[in-house]
């Protein structure tokens, strides 16, 4: 598939790079000047591109930027781009890093205002696993404890593509509803970077409580920040599900 990622950070690199390396076509684009990108983009198996490009000719789009980025996308950014082209959100919203956004505070669904921003459906996949777990924790379709990763959207056939995606990159997914219900793995509930397998993630989804999510988010970024280091990947994870032991 032809495929064009905004943003080339953590998450956004290794998405890249994990497509790139399964056959799909990669365009890339982020913040810098171009030469920076065209190197960046050598490394990560794809083609730098100017943001009106990222956008054109593709199957799928990936917003890969943080959630305060989303509004300073050129408004007209998707004005020519097919109805039938996939716009994927990837975005957590954290009050410490994205500033306050009263109705995401408020309650609104974060890929909800996401795709109101955009004016346009979005599918929500690829925000629940650590880009170290999408990095590293790929396995074979079948492999015992194949990690999974949540997927929501109002569009099936869309979804199903994304789910494809996914399995390349060497994961399950689970559909986890509509995007209104999206919100079970936003940052704070027990499937959000969890490491979970499909059974597990679930479970999990169905153990999401809304309004406790921003709580236990906040409390989580306020034990992590205290540490005198940051824990290393896997004690991440154990620190994220010991949030609901
Ligand atoms: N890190 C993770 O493990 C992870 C996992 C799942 C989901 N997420 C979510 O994914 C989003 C991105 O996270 P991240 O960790 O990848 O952040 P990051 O490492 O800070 O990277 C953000 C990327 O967005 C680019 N960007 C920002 N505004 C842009 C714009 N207007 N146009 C084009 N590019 C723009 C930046 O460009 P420059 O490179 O030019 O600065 C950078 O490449 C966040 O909402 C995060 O919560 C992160």
């Amino acid at each position: 598939m032809k495929i064009g990622i905004i943003g080339t950070g953590a998450i956004g690199g290794t998405i890249a790079k994990k497509m790139s390396a399964a056959g799909h076509q990669v365009k890339v684009n982020n913040t810098g000047n171009i030469d920076k990108l065209n190197a960046l983009a050598q490394e990560l198996g794809a083609t730098a591109a100017h943001q009106k490009e990222v956008v054109k000719d593709v199957d799928v789009i990936i917003l890969a930027i943080p959630t305060i980025a989303i509004p300073t996308l050129p408004k007209d950014l998707f004005a020519e781009v097919p109805q039938n082209v996939i716009v994927v959100d990837t975005s957590n919203y954290y009050p410490f890093r994205d500033a306050d956004m009263e109705e995401i505070k408020n309650g609104q669904v974060e890929s909800v205002w996401v795709s109101e921003q955009l004016g346009r459906p979005v599918i929500k996949a690829f925000n629940n696993l650590l880009a170290e777990t999408l990095a590293s924790g790929g396995k074979k379709p079948g492999a015992d404890d194949r990690i999974a990763m949540a997927i929501a959207g109002d569009d099936a056939e869309a979804k199903k593509v994304i789910a494809g995606l996914v399995d390349d990159a060497g994961y399950d997914t689970v559909d986890s509803g509509t995007l209104s219900e999206s919100w079970r793995h936003q940052p704070g509930t027990p499937a959000y970077c969890t490491e979970l397998n499909a059974a597990e993630l679930r479970q999990a989804l169905a153990d999401g409580v809304k309004d406790d999510a921003p709580i236990l988010r906040d409390k989580a970024i306020a034990e992590l920040s205290a540490m005198s280091t940051y824990p290393a990947h896997p004690e991440v994870v154990k620190f994220n599900r010991a949030l609901f032991a």
